[in-house]
């Protein structure tokens, strides 16, 4: 089964559940003006005061306790450090992030901070955001002076959350901060490439300024399965994979983009200097990886875009208050899959987790059994991955709190502890009890 020294964790970022954006010299960030803007976020809300965590964390902290949790994933906002991205130090803010590991390790727990989870100082976007190359340096400051705050204490870090989400959502689809929106792929591209050099450069830095530390990024992926046996549909299959996956995963561990991608994808590829893609894979000391779903697909001839797919949704199958589809075999899938192609030294899975529409009853408690069966049955999957040979040395569930959900604001709850946002009160839900008897048993429970 897992490890007896398995890593329990929860995860959640900074813009969703701080709040407090305008306090102790946090400059503004991206998704600051994004929440602001009409009509990008369900209902207007914003992440303004979201759990007030940066006030709530002593409380929160006392949540995890309870809940017997050994490791938390959280994220550092990077304008509250520097607030124009680039230039003067904001000495409370890293006083902040210092008080926050201090207290975690006192209880206990072990932080396992991601410098990046989307919030780039507005300043930065003002300069190009990560469309400019020289992104990738003031990404290597940032990460300098972090590391060297933290450093002697922190000996986990991950640089980026997911380069699905910060390529495609906020460069391609626009729906995500700073909700640029085009047919082609080449402003995602180059933005991938430019935060991959942050990552790559990153990497050293962070091992000198924190000795004995372990660094990674955390990859969103999904297995991808054709809708047909059909040899269109297994093509398609394999087009999307390679925008997915191998176009993510494989500049960090085999220091190329995938070619069967790049030929399709043709003048919008990423430019690429001499020397990048050495930097870009030097190599780390684990991989995470976020698992949500499964993807399916069929050949679409008419797409307008390069993968020439349609993304279906099969009928009849369980799905989240997202619409997410809920497969946890693709948990085992991907994570076998991942250290098959890849190798990774280690793996954590360091988000998976389901929104549920939950109320607070009566009684004052929140019956959330889909929640609670989704947990068993991912960490069985992830049990699974084990016995096949995956090197998975923790699971951080998404999330310890409801909080902002990006576009979808305060309207999908992902929390194993309920947030009543008018009032800031917390309410573990069940599923909270069930990660608690998860984490007890280090393992499964009935
Ligand atoms: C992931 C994000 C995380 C959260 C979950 C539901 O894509 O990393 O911030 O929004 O989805």
């Amino acid at each position: 089964m897992f490890p007896k020294d398995f890593v329990w964790g929860c995860a959640t970022a900074s813009y969703q559940i701080e709040g407090a954006v305008k306090e102790d010299g946090r400059g503004a960030s991206i998704w600051d003006i994004f929440s602001h803007t009409p009509g990008k976020i369900m209902n207007s809300d914003t992440g303004d005061a979201a759990c007030d965590h940066y006030h709530h964390y002593p409380e929160d902290i006392q949540l995890m306790k309870t809940l017997g949790l050994k490791a938390y994933r959280f994220s550092i906002a990077w304008p509250r450090i520097i607030p124009d991205g680039n230039g003067q130090i904001n000495e409370s803010g890293i006083a902040f992030y210092d008080s926050l590991v201090d207290k975690l390790l006192e209880a206990g727990i072990t932080p396992y901070p991601t410098l990046y989870h989307w919030d780039m100082p507005q300043a930065l976007d003002e300069k190009g955001g990560w469309l400019n190359r020289e992104s990738a340096d003031w990404f290597a400051n940032y990460t300098d002076v972090i590391t060297r705050a933290l450093g002697d204490r922190v000996k986990n870090w991950m640089t980026f959350n997911e380069p699905y989400c910060i390529a495609y959502l906020s460069y391609h689809e626009g729906v995500h901060a700073p909700g640029h929106k085009h047919v082609s792929y080449r402003e995602a591209n180059q933005a991938l490439h430019h935060f991959y050099l942050a990552h790559g450069k990153a990497i050293p830095i962070i091992h000198a300024n924190s000795s004995a530390s372990k660094a990674g990024i955390v990859l969103s992926l999904s297995p991808v399965h054709a809708v047909t046996d059909s040899e269109a549909d297994k093509a398609a299959a394999v087009r999307v994979d390679g925008k997915t996956n191998r176009w993510l995963a494989d500049p960090l561990f085999k220091g190329a983009y995938p070619a069967d991608r790049l030929a399709l994808l043709g003048a919008d590829g990423p430019d690429i200097q001499a020397g990048d893609m050495e930097i870009i894979s030097t190599p780390m000391d684990f991989l995470g990886v976020n698992y949500y779903f499964r993807t399916v697909v069929g050949d679409d001839p008419n797409s307008p875009f390069v993968e020439k797919a349609r993304y279906v949704d099969l009928p009849d199958v369980p799905r989240t208050d997202m619409g997410w589809e809920i497969y946890p075999e693709g948990l085992r899938e991907i994570l076998t899959w991942v250290q098959q192609e890849y190798n990774p030294p280690e793996i954590y899975m360091t988000e998976n987790g389901c929104a549920v529409p939950d109320e607070v009853t009566a009684e004052g408690v929140v019956h959330d059994p889909p929640r609670s069966a989704y947990l068993k049955a991912h960490v069985a999957a992830a049990a699974a991955a084990v016995e096949q040979g995956a090197c998975l040395k923790g699971y951080f569930a998404w999330s310890l709190l409801d909080n902002f959900e990006w576009a979808f604001g305060y309207d999908r709850r992902f929390g194993i502890t309920y947030v009543d946002y008018p009032t800031q009160k917390r309410t573990p839900k069940d599923s909270f009890y069930t990660y608690q008897a998860i984490i007890r048993n280090n393992g499964l429970v009935e």
